[in-house]
Parts: structure tokens; C-alpha cells; sequence
């Protein structure tokens, strides 16, 4: 198959030209990969349980892995959903944005995207392309991540060239992502909520807005034993993982530099994940390290990390070295991925 890429230039008509034929390839059955805010999604229509399954198909990804459904405006969950009125406190708070809600599905939702559960995840993206598609194709979207399953989720068009050429019909580039990890995922269950997945709406933001508690998944607070209890079967593969061994070191800041110092130096073909005040003391290790940037800026890590181990792959690297982060506040997605990435390897220095 030839993948099309087109990349968005900012001329209104040529980039509106585009995303219609992509719409086109959606409404026809076909797969399109876009921009999100988050990260790229591999798009199909979600009424259509044929174009479902050849997602599953592109991505390499096990069948019992339900699908993300992306709408536009957060009343048109009414069509896949039986919503309630915390899901529009959360809407109304957090939509357009990168919030995932769960709630029980309607029929018109083939089981294909859901993968046999009786709940559908909804979700109302920010990134203007994105929402351009879904207006276009007149039709909710399913889409993943755009990576091969069990591969770090792509923030830019060349990560999804990268896994997807020849397997899908289009790729939008629309350039990178603005958080570079994945939406919060949230299930309303009854009058509680529970957080699957965490995000850049955190779990504190959600339970203001929704006015209720929220119950953290242990899979969410990145405890390895979750991987057998599966409320979000996501949550069970192996992910966001680069090919080499990344081990995450914990430990006093001149501790750390220091064990950083040793691996370069014992092996040339390490790769440390490191921030910006260490790049300067490790210079001289130039071609094995990667800053994730200022110490301090979570955000700022959070949207280098998947780019950052791709990074590591494409120069061969057999190891990758970087810092534990924390597991608080607005840094728990960054540790739920990089200690799901990891496998749960730490050294605790
Ligand atoms: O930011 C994002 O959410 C991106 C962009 C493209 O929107 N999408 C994304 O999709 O990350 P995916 O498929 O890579 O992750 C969706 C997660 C999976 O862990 C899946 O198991 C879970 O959501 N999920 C989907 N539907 C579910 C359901 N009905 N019940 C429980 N978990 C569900
Ligand atoms: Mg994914």
C-alpha cells in the first residue's frame, strides 16, 4: 500500500484540500494517521467494524485492546454513550482536551472498536487538524496511537512514518505534539470515578471538576503487579518500550551524575536520558546523551520522553540510562510511562 503524507503548511485552502481527502479515506473505510495534542492517533471510522479491525491489523496490536472513539463537541458522546452528569462536569471543564472518559456503550459502537466490552472510551481532541478530520468525515473516529503496538507512541509524523509506511493510507503531519504523552483515561464507574491511565489532567484536577472521589488504578500508579488485573486492558502489554534496556536510576543528584559518568565511560554504546545542567558536565559523551531538558520542567520531559527513546534506538544504543522521576502530583504519567518503558527496572542508588 502507498501511505500519502501530506504535511500541513498553514495555506487555509491547500490544508483544508488535504484534510478533506483525508475525511475522504475515513468515510471509504481506509486509515489515517493525525495530530493530536497528545500524540499522533491511527484513525478509521468508528461506525465501520471492517476499518476497526484494520487498525488492529496496521498496529500489530492484540485483539482484545479496545479502541479510543474521538468526537467533536462532548454532546456528541450522546450518539455512542449513556453519559451523565459527571461526564458533562468533566466535559465542560476539560473538552476540547486530553481527557479520556469511559462510560457504557450504545449499540451503534461495534464491538470491533470496543474488543467485546460493553463500555466505550470518549474522547474530544484540542489539536485544530484533528478536530477538522472528525468535522469532514461527519463520523466519530477510533483511533490508537499511531505507533507498531508495544512501541513508543509517535509525536511526530516521522515517528509514525517510521512504523507505518506502507501499512496505512495517509499520514497528516501537522508537526509536534504538544504534550508528547498520551490522554488521561478516567472510567465512570456508578458515582465514582477511576483513574486507568494518568495524564496531564491529573487525578486531583478531575475530582474538583467532577465534584466526586477519584480511585487510582494500581496500572495508573504504575505498581507492576497491576499488569495482571486488568480494568483498562491496555494496561497489561508490554509498552512504550525502545528496543535497548532502559533502567531508571534513583538516588542523590551528584550520586546519579556520577553512576551517568561511569556507564558512558564503560560503555560506548549506552544511551543516558539526562537534563540539562548534566549535558554540560557529560559533554564530552555528546553522542550518547540526550537532554530531556531544565531539571525542574515535567512538562518539558514529558514531551521529549517517546521522541527521546526513539532517539536512543536509531543509534543503536544497547542501554538506556535515565533518572527515576517522581511519582507525585503532575509527575505521575511521566513515571507511569518511563517505569512501564522500563519494565519496571530501578536502581536505587
Ligand atoms: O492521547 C490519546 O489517548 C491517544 C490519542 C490518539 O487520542 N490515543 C491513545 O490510544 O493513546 P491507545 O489505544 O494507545 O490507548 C488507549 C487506552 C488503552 O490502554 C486501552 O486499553 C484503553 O485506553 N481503553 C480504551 N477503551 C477502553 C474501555 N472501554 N475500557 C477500558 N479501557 C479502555
Ligand atoms: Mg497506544
Amino acid at each position: 500500500m502507498r501511505t500519502i503524507i501530506y504535511k500541513i503548511t498553514g495555506n487555509d485552502t491547500a490544508d483544508f484540500k488535504a484534510v478533506e481527502s483525508a475525511a475522504e479515506i475515513i468515510k471509504s473505510g481506509g486509515l489515517v494517521a493525525f495530530p493530536t495534542e497528545t500524540v499522533y492517533g491511527l484513525g478509521a471510522n468508528a461506525y465501520n467494524p471492517e476499518a476497526a479491525l484494520k487498525i488492529f491489523k496496521a498496529k500489530g496490536r492484540p485483539a482484545d485492546n479496545p479502541l479510543i472513539v474521538h468526537i467533536l463537541n462532548p454532546q456528541d458522546a450522546e450518539n455512542i454513550a449513556y453519559t451523565n452528569e459527571i461526564y458533562y462536569r468533566l466535559a465542560e471543564k476539560f473538552m476540547p482536551g486530553p481527557l479520556t472518559v469511559i462510560m457504557k456503550k450504545k449499540l451503534n459502537i461495534p464491538d470491533e472498536v470496543t474488543a467485546g466490552l460493553d463500555s466505550v472510551a470518549v474522547r474530544c481532541p484540542k489539536n485544530h487538524v484533528a478536530r477538522k478530520l472528525i468535522e469532514c468525515a461527519g463520523v466519530p473516529i477510533a483511533a490508537p496511537s499511531a505507533n507498531k503496538s508495544g512501541k513508543p507512541s509517535p509525536t511526530s509524523a516521522e515517528h509514525v512514518a517510521d512504523d507505518m509506511t506502507g501499512r496505512i493510507n495517509m499520514i497528516i503531519d501537522g508537526g509536534g505534539c504538544e504534550f508528547g504523552l498520551e490522554s488521561t483515561v478516567v472510567k465512570i464507574d456508578g458515582e465514582k470515578l477511576i483513574l486507568l491511565r494518568p495524564g496531564t489532567v491529573t487525578a486531583e484536577m478531575i475530582s474538583r471538576a467532577a465534584g466526586v472521589d477519584v480511585v487510582i488504578s494500581s496500572a495508573a500508579a504504575g505498581k507492576s503487579e497491576a499488569v495482571d488485573a486488568p480494568l483498562s486492558p491496555g494496561m497489561k502489554y508490554k509498552h512504550y518500550a525502545p528496543s535497548a534496556k532502559l533502567s531508571l536510576i534513583g538516588g542523590d543528584d551528584s550520586d546519579v551524575l556520577r553512576f551517568f559518568e561511569l556507564k558512558l565511560k564503560i560503555n560506548e554504546r549506552c544511551v543516558v536520558l539526562c537534563y540539562d545542567d548534566e549535558a554540560e558536565t557529560l559533554e564530552k559523551f555528546a553522542p550518547q546523551i540526550i537532554s530531556l531538558g531544565e531539571r525542574s520542567d515535567i512538562a518539558g520531559h514529558s514531551k521529549k520522553l517517546f521522541s527521546a527513546l526513539r532517539e536512543a534506538d536509531k543509534r543503536a544504543a544497547d542501554e538506556i540510562f535515565a533518572h527515576l522521576p517522581s511519582s507525585e502530583g503532575d509527575s505521575l504519567a511521566l513515571y507511569n510511562r518511563m517505569i512501564r518503558s522500563s519494565a519496571y527496572t530501578v536502581i536505587d542508588l
